[in-house]
């Protein structure tokens, strides 16, 4: 699954009060063995949207037990036409003495009269019936608009996961509950039906006219989050074969106006899907794959098994799109895919172990776009933009660990947070550094069909890691995997290595603690770090796997060099940043790396480990670990830098700060960074001509942020480069002339400077459109705004918005002006004073960007009770403004000890 709109940083979820309450949990006293699915869909217009059905449930008992408990929600159960027989040949029929219903935990107990036998089969029949929702979750209805014909057509589709299923259908509705199915479902003959499994036969409907009852082909053991079904009136391309073992067919379907944009994902999937059983060498095991582009969708695509789902616009290819967002299209449906070994093929034992299915799901995808479109340079990208998003992330309290325990639905939809998925594919990542390409392989191959169809928790991949690594040198180590990485996935943070050489014995000092910004208190965790050395002679920056450990835990540790590190030549740690942690060195070490940056060697030097060397020392420095004197030297080699990660990690991290400056100091930042910046604009082609000259990703990222960050710190000719598009009548138009790529830069230039044409011509457009990609680019835009006056009535639209999508977009707007700071006192007050609409309509998630954005690092001189006073609105959210205002300390501990020496410092170069 794969969570909608990452356009913006996204949040940071404070450690959830966690419930070990196991009341939430179904009693292991049962085990479904096949569910026997029949459900009649109506369509009949807007007001008559429903289905009816029932569930026949084979299952097996485990341990004696009185009462049959499963998961039901939000369904109207016929209670006296529940049956309960024992299966198949058995005799006797089971009355039901007492039924209990709670809301809360979502289950539904049957007390029976008698007591269930050991290891008998019993079949539970219970007939159901419900509206379709239209939230997009359980079995839900949605609607597209025909613009040949002007009608309005409606469908029902499925969306199970996480806990969703139970709103559809009566059911064991936990992950590990792996059952068969076979689903018949019964609709009018006008419209299709899919399943995960193509239709076996039609029948015609006993007493509806023109309904069918069309059965599906049974469905191999499955959790029940990946059934899916729908009754649609979409269109199709024609069908096509992937070269998969057993010529997978895939069909895809869409409402007729996205047929036209659907050509890249039609034909991108069958390829990925081949090229993923190639690699995991383990068959896929339906016949077929039917693409479901869903006019609304309450994620961005979902992995069911042979029944993939994709919100409409996260399926086509927009001709006016960003490159970003057609390669976060093709990562999505590459994300979908892998799952259809990690999550469908291996489930899950519980949903702490999420990261489990989504970390590799995401690695993966990144691995499989960058061998099928290798022109785009996705996976250094990807991966560099996750180490920033955590390197950042993760050095605050409230950070969370990839694995935690989830007990209660809301705390389990909560853990789809992009520490499983992008955390998690940086801890796969980690293993293949580590393990290396063969071992690691070997591993994951073994790993998938040791527990194909079956159910995992964390230690069944440590485990079969270890067994392919023990295999290919038995002797060689003693290390337990599954040791080495609990410290990495059940901790949250990272840790910060210190290294210090010993320059006469040739030899390392090492410790290490936990990295926190204002290390204001000692914490006691620790991880276990490899450690692989890179010297300035050998620059063996491909070797990644580790050559010792530091343990945990451990007081520290020295260990002897080889004799290829000369006390003349620096060393480095973490080659590729394979795995996450900083490392600080000693002052002569760190010059000499300084030294190699600042000459035409600088590139010898990994990209990763550029980038990481930057933010490493410049955080170093705002803890006072080391000096900011020392930190901007080594940014003086930037003028040589022509990729644009590094430049991107750096502008982040100084951004950062530079938010947190206010007056003269902030003053001498903006000189600072519009000198930075402009070595780097000077390497950005003309607006007209920069599409001609490049359609390389890697050169489009690093001109997107030559012209971002050029024009937002007010290089003169940036601005006036952005501004020729800007004398025109037809604004709207004359801006749609800039190449896509580099529009949201222009129009945030162009409204930032007071044009107030082209922000209502945006604004307008806004309302009259529907393509998501393209609203967040303006939502963001329209925030560059400086006259609050200007801004407000967009705000107030958003506001009013019932889509939640809108809410997203109002966190991107006020997040874009509140990093511009023009308006930000006006924009905070406008927040807490709409703090109670907030508090209903917006996701916790949302709430927390806010409040870290207002509080946290506008650093607000109100005290926590005047605060709280003002933000009374918000009353589910304590925990929220709780971490909010931990981030603001953090902030101002760095405002108050360590402003001052880093404006010293780079006043040097002003
Ligand atoms: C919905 O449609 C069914 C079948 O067409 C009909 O029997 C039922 O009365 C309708 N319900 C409403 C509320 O219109
Ligand atoms: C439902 O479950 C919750 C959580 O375990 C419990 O607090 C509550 O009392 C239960 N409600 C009923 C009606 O049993
Ligand atoms: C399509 O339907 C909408 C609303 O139902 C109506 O306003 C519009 O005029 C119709 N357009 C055409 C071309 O029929
Ligand atoms: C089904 O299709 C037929 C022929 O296209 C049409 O006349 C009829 O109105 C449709 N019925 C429904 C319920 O949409
Ligand atoms: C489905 O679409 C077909 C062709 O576009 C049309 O003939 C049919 O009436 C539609 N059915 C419904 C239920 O709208
Ligand atoms: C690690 O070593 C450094 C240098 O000797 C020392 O300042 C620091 O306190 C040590 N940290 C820990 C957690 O032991
Ligand atoms: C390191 O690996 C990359 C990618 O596989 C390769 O292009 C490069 O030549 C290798 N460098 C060295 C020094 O082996
Ligand atoms: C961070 O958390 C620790 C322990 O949970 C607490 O003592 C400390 O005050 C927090 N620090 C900040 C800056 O909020
Ligand atoms: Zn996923």
């Amino acid at each position: 699954m794969q969570q909608l709109v990452r356009y913006f940083v996204s949040l940071l979820l404070p450690a959830l009060v966690l419930s070990h309450d196991n009341s939430y949990r179904l009693p292991n006293a049962l085990k479904p063995l096949h569910y026997d699915l029949r459900i009649l869909t109506r369509l009949n217009g807007a007001h008559n949207l429903s289905f009816e059905g029932y569930v026949k449930i084979d299952f097996k008992v485990l341990h004696r037990t009185r009462a049959i408990t499963l998961h039901a929600k939000e369904l109207t159960l016929d209670e006296a036409h529940i049956t309960l027989s024992p299966s198949p040949n058995g005799s006797g029929s089971y009355s039901i003495s007492r039924i209990e219903r709670n809301n809360t935990r979502e289950l539904y107990t049957m007390h029976l009269a008698g007591e269930l036998q050991i290891d008998e089969q019993y079949t539970l029949s219970i007939p159901f019936s419900a509206p379709l929702n239209a939230n997009n979750v359980g079995y839900y209805s949605s609607s597209f608009s025909d613009a040949r014909t002007n009608q309005t057509h409606y469908l029902a589709a499925t969306q199970f996961s996480p806990t969703f299923a139970r709103l559809a259908f009566p059911c064991f509705d936990e992950p590990h509950l792996r059952a068969t199915f076979r689903i018949t479902l019964g609709y009018h003959k006008n419209y299709t039906g899919l399943s995960n499994t193509p239709v076996s036969k039609c029948v015609d409907h006993e007493t509806l006219e023109h309904y069918v009852w069309c059965e599906h082909e049974p469905l191999l053991s499955t959790s029940t989050y990946l059934v899916a079904y729908a009754v649609h009136n979409l269109t199709s391309v024609p069908v096509l074969q992937s070269e998969t073992h057993n010529n997978v067919s895939f069909r895809s379907w869409m409402p007729p106006n996205a047929l036209k944009d659907s050509s890249f994902s039609v034909h991108f999937a069958p390829k990925v899907l081949s090229y993923l059983e190639k690699l995991f060498q383990f068959a896929f095991p339906l016949g077929k794959v039917d693409q479901l582009a869903l006019p609304t969708h309450k994620f961005s695509a979902m992995e069911n098994w042979g029944l993939v789902t994709f919100k409409e616009t996260r399926f086509a290819h927009y001709a006016e799109e960003t490159t970003q967002n057609k390669e976060s299209k093709a990562r999505t449906m590459a994300h979908e895919y892998a799952h259809q070994w990690f999550g469908n093929l291996v489930a899950l034992n519980w949903w702490n172990d999420l990261w489990l299915k989504e970390g590799p799901s995401t690695y993966f995808g990144y691995l499989t776009l960058d061998a099928l479109m290798p022109e785009w340079g996705s996976l250094q990208r990807g991966i560099a933009n996750d180490l920033d998003t955590f390197f950042y992330k993760d050095m605050f309290n409230d950070t969370i660990a990839i694995s935690q325990d989830v007990q209660d639905a809301n705390s389990i939809l909560n853990q789809f947070s992009s520490h499983v998925y992008e955390k998690g594919s940086l801890t796969m990542r980690m293993l293949h550094k580590l393990l290396g390409d063969e071992v690691f392989y070997i591993g994951i191959r073994s790993y998938l069909k040791r527990h194909a169809y079956g159910s995992v928790k964390q230690a069944d991949l440590w485990q079969a890691l270890q067994e392919a690594a023990d295999l290919k040198s038995p002797s060689a180590s003693d290390i337990r995997w599954a040791t080495v990485m609990d410290s990495w996935t059940l901790q949250k943070g990272y840790p910060l290595l210190t290294v210090l050489r010993n320059y006469s014995s040739n030899t390392v000092w090492l410790n290490q603690t936990r990295f926190k910004l204002a290390a204001d208190s000692v914490e006691h965790s620790c991880w276990w770090i490899p450690l692989t050395f890179v010297n300035q002679r050998q620059l063996n920056f491909n070797e990644t796997q580790p050559q010792s450990w530091l343990e945990c835990p451990s007081s520290g540790k020295t260990l002897r060099l080889t004799n290829d590190s000369s006390p003349k030549e620096w060393i480095m740690l973490n080659p590729q940043v394979n795995s996450l942690f900083r490392v600080n060195y000693d002052e002569r070490n760190w010059r000499m790396i300084i030294k190699t940056l600042n000459s035409d060697q600088y590139d010898s030097i990994h990209i990763l480990n550029r980038a990481q060397l930057l933010d490493d020392l410049l955080m170093l420095s705002s803890n006072r670990e080391q000096s900011y004197d020392l930190a901007f030297a080594m940014l003086e080699y930037l003028p040589r830098e022509s990729e644009p990660l590094p430049w991107n990690r750096v502008l982040g991290v100084l951004n950062n700060r530079g938010v947190l400056l206010r007056g003269e100091q902030e003053r001498i930042f903006r000189i600072f960074m519009r000198k930075l910046v402009t070595p780097l604009f000077v390497r950005a082609p003309q607006l007209s001509s920069v599409e001609l000259i490049t359609k390389s990703s890697p050169l489009i990222a690093l001109y997107r942020l030559a012209y971002r960050e050029s024009c937002r710190y007010d290089v003169a000719e940036c601005i006036s480069r952005a501004d020729r598009f800007r004398h025109d009548d037809e604004l709207y138009l004359r801006s749609m002339q800039v190449p896509v790529d580099y529009r949201g830069i222009v129009d945030c230039t162009n409204i930032e400077q007071g044009n107030n044409k082209l922000f209502q011509s945006i604004f307008e457009q806004f309302q009259n459109t529907n393509d998501d990609p393209k609203k967040s680019a303006w939502a963001t835009a329209l925030g560059c705004s400086r006259d609050f006056g200007q801004l407000k009535p967009f705000l107030d639209y958003l506001m009013q918005a019932t889509d939640k999508l809108a809410y997203d977009y109002y966190v991107q707007t006020v997040t874009s002006a509140l990093e511009r700071k023009h308006i930000a006192t006006q924009i905070a007050d406008y927040i807490l004073q709409h703090a109670k609409a907030i508090n209903s309509k917006f996701s916790l998630k949302q709430i927390q960007i806010l409040l870290n954005k207002i509080i946290g690092d506008l650093i607000t001189e109100l005290e926590d009770n005047q605060l709280r006073q003002q933000l009374r609105g918000l009353d589910k959210c304590e925990a929220q403004l709780q971490a909010a205002l931990d981030r603001r300390d953090t902030n101002r501990y760095w405002l108050t000890e360590r402003a001052e020496h880093f404006i010293k410092a780079l006043t040097k170069y002003t």
